[in-house]
């Protein structure tokens, strides 16, 4: 199956998905469309094979103090670009399946090209503590909260992969 991965249209069928997630599905059905189209305060990516949405995830510029960082000692003084994924999910049908990794590494691509025409030291994720794992496997590491307590419960984990990190494409 081939599965595309390009920037959520407004024609697209999001009231269909469904992650198991009810917050991270509200925010596809009711939000994403908003945020991008109107506000401009982040985009959303989505998979999609014949028609049908399979995951998404959601992305937006962000930055960082750098004593945050693993590798903060090389950093200047000043807070330090990064890309922020800000939601992740895919469809139940279709977990397990590959999905979550190509999203992860669209993900990566765009940090590389902001990295080229912007600067960008990273990626941030506030992971859910059932997808630290997930994380984990690509080469994230939790770091310490960077703007204070969450107020969601389960309270989501910072966690950072360095660009410099980043795992080399399978071929
Ligand atoms: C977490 C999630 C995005 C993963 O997407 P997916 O398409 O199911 O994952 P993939 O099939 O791409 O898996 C890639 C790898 O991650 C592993 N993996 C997937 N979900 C995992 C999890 N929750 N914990 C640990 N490892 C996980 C897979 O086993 C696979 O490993 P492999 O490459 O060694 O075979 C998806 O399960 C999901 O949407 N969950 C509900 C919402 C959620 O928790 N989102 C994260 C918000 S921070």
């Amino acid at each position: 199956m081939t599965v595309e991965v390009r920037a959520l249209r407004p024609e697209d069928d999001r009231q269909s998905f469904r992650s198991g997630d009810e917050a991270l599905d509200l925010f596809f059905h009711r939000y994403a469309g908003q945020n991008q189209f109107r506000h401009h305060v982040g985009v959303t990516c989505v998979a999609v094979a014949k028609d049908r949405i399979q995951g998404f995830v959601t992305i937006s510029p962000g930055q960082l103090e750098a004593p945050t960082l693993p590798s903060w000692r090389r950093m200047p003084p000043y807070p330090v670009p990064i890309l922020r994924l800000a939601r992740l999910a895919v469809d139940r049908a279709v977990q397990g399946r590959g999905v979550g990794r190509l999203l992860l590494r669209h993900c990566f691509e765009l940090a590389e090209r902001m990295r080229d025409e912007l600067g960008c030291v990273g990626v941030l994720v506030d992971a859910k503590p059932n997808a630290v794992d997930f994380y984990r496997l690509y080469g994230f590491e939790e770091i310490q909260a960077v703007e204070g307590e969450s107020q969601q419960r389960p309270r989501p984990v910072p966690m950072f992969l360095p660009l410099a990190a980043v795992p080399p494409k399978p071929r």
